[in-house]
């Protein structure tokens, strides 16, 4: 009989668990469906860092060719899952904001810090202090921090430079990370985090300077696909943020918004309205707001870990986003102000917690639907044929101990593009 084997260069064989998403979420106008089928004793394979074959184990070698250099990864007693989409973090910063943190536990509120001079203000005077090699090796060193956490794709905002130089400078930054680094690295401009203090009495004219000038420039490099704006009272009102926003897509970078972190100042309406492919944070939203995301394409993305360090009571609100049909992402945030957990272990067990979604939810919120908040949902975050290799290998006999072992890091190994790039 002829041989229709599939030829792969690289695979891993007899997972005890393999998780798939039978109907996955495909991006706008489509249904959102959180199943999950977890599969015992399965083997996968990809060639040229794409999945080329998913099945049992004993089916293994009667479908898979492998290439004379091929690796065969041994399965036995672990558990495969996507590799974690971490969509909206700050990881490019430098020094440290220790106090403020004590200052907030006291009682302080993190937007009176920042009106005061400190808060992102803070982190941009570090920035603005430290040359581009410096920063790039803080920097490099969270990376590997989280890819060991299973990170396979991570977003990197600019947005503690606040002058164009110094934006530059982080985007410079964040694309090294990209180049140098084993996994995924998705850049995103955000000029409009916080009025610097040189425009503290003007912040319409730092809007037009970052429409006018900055957002051509940045474009014109191609160092940033997505381009964000802090909508909040003592940041970016609605108007200056349109404006921001309106900038940037009509030169090619694609809207994410901050909003209803603190207040609900109109973020939601502005993310529907400009086409933003991601609202973020959205503690505040309401159940009007809900309704208005519902078929609009902007990914609800949730970080509980922000909401858990900033000593909220009130977390946004995932049961009724997820009632209401919305591809719920989760991600870190992580930041020197408002969330210092980049752990995407930690962020999931808090998504439990927190925002009581299940472990399926969970997890699938932390990598599909946090792909398609990247516009990456047909390249990664589900373990389907034609998707990246970028998978993460569990020292646990199911997904579902993810967000329970909340303090134990259970990555085996980290496989980026049919790469390992992390193990144990
Ligand atoms: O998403 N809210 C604005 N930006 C970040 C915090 C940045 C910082 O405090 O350094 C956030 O929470
Ligand atoms: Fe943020």
């Amino acid at each position: 009989m002829m041989s229709t084997r599939v030829l792969a260069d690289f695979a891993i064989h007899g997972l005890a668990s393999l998780v798939l998403f039978p109907n996955p979420y495909s991006g706008r106008g489509t249904k959102v469906c959180w199943d999950i089928e977890e599969k015992h004793d399965f083997s996968l394979a990809s060639r040229n860092g794409k999945i080329c074959w998913v099945g049992p184990a004993d089916k293994f070698s009667d479908n898979i060719k492998l290439t004379s250099d091929a690796e065969v990864m041994n399965g036995n007693g672990l558990s495969g899952i996507p590799g974690f989409v971490d969509s909206h973090t700050h990881l490019v910063y430098a020094g440290d904001r220790s106090g403020e943190f004590e200052l907030r536990v006291q009682g302080k509120k993190y937007l009176d810090i920042l009106a005061s001079g400190g808060g992102i203000l803070k982190t941009v005077s570090c920035i603005r202090s430290l040359s581009e090699d410096e920063i790039f090796f803080e920097s490099r060193e969270r990376v590997w921090r989280m890819i060991e956490t299973g990170v396979t794709t991570l977003e990197i905002k600019s947005g503690y430079g606040l002058d164009l130089e110094n934006e530059m400078k982080m985007l410079r930054v964040i694309k090294r990370l990209g180049d140098e680094l084993p996994i995924r690295v998705v850049p995103t401009f955000m000029g409009a985090h916080a009025v610097p203090v040189e425009y503290k009495e003007r912040p319409d004219a730092f809007v037009k300077l970052i429409c006018e000038n900055w957002i051509p420039k940045v474009a014109e490099s191609k160092l940033a696909r997505f381009n964000d704006v802090f909508t909040e009272n003592k940041a970016f009102n609605v108007d200056q943020s349109r404006a921001i926003l309106e900038a940037g897509r009509k030169n090619g970078l694609i809207p994410k918004i901050h909003a209803d972190e603190v207040n609900a100042i109109g973020g939601i309406d502005l993310a529907i309205e400009v086409g933003a492919i991601s609202a973020d944070h959205l503690l505040k939203t309401t159940s009007d707001g809900i309704s208005k995301l519902v078929g609009s394409g902007v990914v609800p993305t949730l970080l509980p870990g922000t909401s858990t360090f900033l000593l909220e009571t009130h977390h946004a609100p995932a049961r009724a986003m997820i009632d209401a049909g919305l591809p719920v992402a989760i991600a870190s945030d992580f930041n020197p102000g408002s969330c210092q957990f980049s752990s995407a272990n930690l962020i999931q067990t808090l998504a439990m917690l927190q925002l009581k979604m299940s472990a399926a939810e969970t997890l699938m919120a932390a990598t599909l639907h946090a792909a398609h908040a990247l516009m990456l949902g047909n390249e990664t975050g589900s373990i389907e044929i034609g998707k990246n290799m970028d998978i993460v290998l569990l020292e646990a006999s199911s997904y579902k101990q993810i967000g329970y072992r909340a303090g134990e890091n259970l990555v085996h190994a980290v496989i980026s593009k049919g790469i390992p790039v992390f193990s144990i």
